[in-house]
């Protein structure tokens, strides 16, 4: 059977992850979403319940083919205790390729028997990532077709705001 590990802060998840693990979907027989657990760049909006929470609500019809875990420390340790040997990045615009080469180098550096494989994102969701849907919402736009509805919601909760779309 053929896993990735597709990890991510996921804080929260963004309509451009679920494209991404749905293509995944098409290459590998399993996927198993790493939720970083605290992520160090920022302090994460959502815990990492919640964020997985919300992960585990999107695909509770593919349960037997997603798994939704959370990891601490370097990833490729964790890939190891899971037994994967791939790790599935997506690609949005160009800005993306030096960081996603870097951690894809470092990760090798780290680990030779455990291989980044890129997909590119839809070009729907280019210019979509975690934080600008956040700093959208906070400042009141909508973030309609960003987000899974029920991220919506729970976005414009979190921020105390009433209602997704505004
Ligand atoms: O959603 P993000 O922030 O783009 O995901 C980044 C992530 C979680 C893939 C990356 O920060 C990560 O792998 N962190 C674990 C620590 C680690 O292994 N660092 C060394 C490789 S760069």
């Amino acid at each position: 059977m053929s896993i990735a590990i597709y990890p991510g802060s996921f804080d929260p998840i963004t309509n451009g992850h679920v494209d991404i693990i749905r293509s995944g979907l098409v290459a590998f027989d399993k996927i198993i979403v790493g939720v970083l657990s605290n992520p160090r760049k920022i302090q994460p909006l959502f815990t990492e319940e919640e964020r997985m929470t919300m992960i585990r609500d999107l695909f509770k019809d593919d349960a037997d083919r997603i798994e939704v875990d959370s990891f601490e420390g370097l990833l490729v340790d964790y890939c190891k205790r899971k037994n994967v040997h791939v790790i599935l990045r997506g690609l949005r615009a160009v800005a993306d390729f030096e960081y996603e080469l870097q951690m894809a180098n470092m990760n090798r550096h780290l680990n030779k028997k455990i291989e980044t494989v890129f997909i590119m994102a839809n070009d729907a969701f280019f210019y979509v990532s975690s934080s600008i849907v956040k700093e959208v919402a906070t400042l009141g736009g909508s973030v309609e077709g960003l987000v899974p509805p029920a991220v919506a919601t729970r976005l414009y909760d979190k921020l105390g705001r009433k209602a997704a779309g505004r």
